[in-house]
C-alpha cells in the first residue's frame, strides 16, 4: 500500500463525522504550527503567520497570510460530510419482541442497500451541562461494533432480488440490543462523552461503517473506504495546501459541512463562512476586498462518477473518466459545476506542468448530474472556479471505490495550485 492511501485511510478512519474531520485536520494543521483563530475575536495576523477558524465545529478554514506582497486568493473547498443517517430524539424503538432499534433520519442522498448487514457504530457531538447555566458540546466516538441493519432473507422476501423498494422508515433501523434496555442510547452516549446522564442535554449522531479502508485489485489498482465522496478530497487538498510554496498569492483551504444536503446553513458553503473569513483577512491586511477577491483562483474539489464497468451506458461518449487516470475537470453547460472555459484552460495547464494527468468529466446529455461547492459558493463570493474531483465509483455508497494512484495526483496538483504565481491581468490574459 503506498504510503499516500495508507495516510487516507488513517485520514478517513479518524474522522467519522463531520466533526470529526475538522477535529482530525485542526489536528494536523496544529501540529503544522498554524493558530487557530475564534470567529467571536478581532484577529490581529502577522505576516508570515499561518492560521485556521471553524464553525460549528464541523466547517473550517485554514490560511497562510504571506510575508511579502499579494495580489489574491487562491482557494480550494472540499466537504466534511457524507449521506448517513442521524439518530432522533427519542431515538430507542422497542420491539418487536425483545428487540432495540434506533429512530433515524436519513441525512443526503444515499444509496441504501449497501448499508444492510455491516458493522456500524456512532459518531458525533453531544451536548452536555458543565455546571448550572453552563453548556458544551463534546465530541463522541462509540468506537465499536455496536449495531447493524439485518436485511431480509431471501426465503421470506423472494423478490428482493428484484428492485425492491427500501424505505427508511422500516428496512433501514439499526438494531442495537436485546432485552429490557430503556435508557442505553443514552447512557452509551453519556459514558463515551465521559459525563453524568442527567447533564447530557441533546445528541447529533450519525451512523458510520466501521469497516477500514483497503487495496484491491490484481495489481493493487484499486482502494475502497468509507466516505471517499468527498475525505479523499479534503484529505488531500489539505496536504497539497501544506505542500504549497506560495508566489505572491494567499493560499487559503475549506472544508465545508452540509453539501450533502444543499450547503444551505451557517456552516454550509451557501452560508457566509468564506465570505466573512475574506473580509476579515483583507481588513487585516489593510486591503480592499473586491480588487483581491477578482484577482483569485478557486478549486472546488469533490469526487467525480468514473466509467462503471458494469454500466458503461450511464457515462458521456466522449468525456468519461477513468480510475487512475488522474484528476477531473467537471463541466456542464447548467453551471451546476462552477467550470468555464477559462478556469478548465488554467487549471490543465497547471497540471500539465506539474505532469499531473487530467480528464474530463461531462454528464450524458439526458442525465441531469449532481451540483457541489462550487457554483453555490460563487453566489457569495463569485471568482473563476474549477470543479475538480477523483474519479470514483459507488458514489453516496457506504463503502466506494477510487483509483490506488489518484490521491497523489491530486496532492501533486493541489500543491502546483498553491504554489503558482497566478496573475490575473487586466488585459485579459493569464499567468499560472
Ligand atoms: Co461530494
Amino acid at each position: 500500500m503506498s504510503d499516500t492511501n495508507r495516510r487516507l485511510f488513517d485520514f478517513i478512519r479518524r474522522s467519522p463525522s463531520p466533526f470529526h474531520v475538522v477535529q482530525t485536520i485542526a489536528q494536523r494543521l496544529t501540529a503544522a504550527g498554524y493558530v487557530p483563530l475564534l470567529e467571536t475575536a478581532a484577529w490581529q495576523l502577522r505576516p508570515g503567520g499561518s492560521y485556521f477558524v471553524t464553525r460549528n465545529g464541523s466547517s473550517l478554514i485554514a490560511f497562510r497570510l504571506p510575508e511579502a506582497a499579494w495580489r489574491g486568493f487562491l482557494l480550494t473547498a472540499a466537504h466534511s460530510d457524507s449521506p448517513t443517517f442521524q439518530v432522533k430524539e427519542n431515538g430507542e424503538l422497542h420491539g418487536p419482541e425483545d428487540y432495540l432499534r434506533l429512530n433515524t433520519d436519513p441525512y443526503g442522498g444515499m444509496l441504501m442497500a449497501p448499508w444492510l448487514d455491516r458493522p456500524l457504530s456512532l459518531a458525533g457531538r453531544v451536548v452536555v451541562r458543565l455546571e448550572e447555566g453552563a453548556v458544551a458540546a463534546r465530541l463522541v466516538d462509540l468506537d465499536r461494533d455496536l449495531l447493524v441493519i439485518p436485511s431480509v432473507a431471501i426465503h421470506l422476501n423472494r423478490e428482493a432480488n428484484k428492485g425492491a423498494a427500501l424505505d427508511p422508515r422500516t428496512d433501514l433501523i439499526p438494531l442495537l440490543g436485546q432485552g429490557d434496555a430503556r435508557g442505553t442510547l443514552k447512557q452509551l452516549a453519556s459514558q463515551a462523552a465521559g459525563v453524568a446522564e442527567a447533564d447530557l442535554l441533546s445528541t447529533e449522531l450519525f451512523l458510520y461503517l466501521r469497516q477500514p479502508g483497503t487495496v484491491l485489485g490484481a495489481k493493487g489498482e484499486f482502494i475502497a473506504a468509507p466516505r471517499l465522496d468527498d475525505l479523499q478530497c479534503a484529505f488531500g487538498c489539505l496536504e497539497g495546501f501544506l505542500q504549497g510554496r506560495e508566489q505572491g498569492c494567499l493560499p487559503l483551504y475549506a472544508v465545508f459541512d452540509n453539501e450533502e444536503v444543499g450547503s444551505a446553513t451557517k456552516q454550509g458553503a451557501d452560508g457566509t463562512f468564506l465570505s466573512d473569513v475574506l473580509r476579515r483577512v483583507c481588513a487585516a491586511a489593510g486591503r480592499e476586498l473586491a480588487p483581491t477577491v477578482a484577482a483569485s483562483l478557486m478549486l472546488s474539489a469533490d469526487n467525480a462518477h468514473a466509467v462503471h464497468p458494469n454500466h458503461p451506458e450511464y457515462a458521456d461518449a466522449g468525456n468519461r473518466p477513468r480510475l487512475n487516470g488522474g484528476v477531473v475537470i467537471k463541466r456542464t453547460a447548467s453551471q451546476r459545476y462552477a467550470t468555464d472555459g477559462l478556469s478548465a484552460a488554467l487549471f490543465a495547464e497547471l497540471c500539465r506542468r506539474a505532469g499531473v494527468p487530467v480528464q474530463y468529466l461531462t454528464n450524458r446529455s439526458d442525465l441531469p448530474g449532481g451540483s457541489t461547492l462550487g457554483n453555490i459558493a460563487n453566489t457569495h463570493v463569485s471568482l473563476p472556479t474549477v470543479d475538480i474531483g477523483l474519479p470514483q465509483l459507488a458514489m453516496h455508497s457506504v463503502y466506494e471505490t477510487a483509483g490506488a494512484a489518484d490521491t497523489d495526483y491530486l496532492i501533486r496538483a493541489v500543491a502546483a495550485f498553491y504554489s503558482a504565481a497566478y496573475r490575473c491581468g487586466g488585459d485579459g490574459t493569464y499567468r499560472i
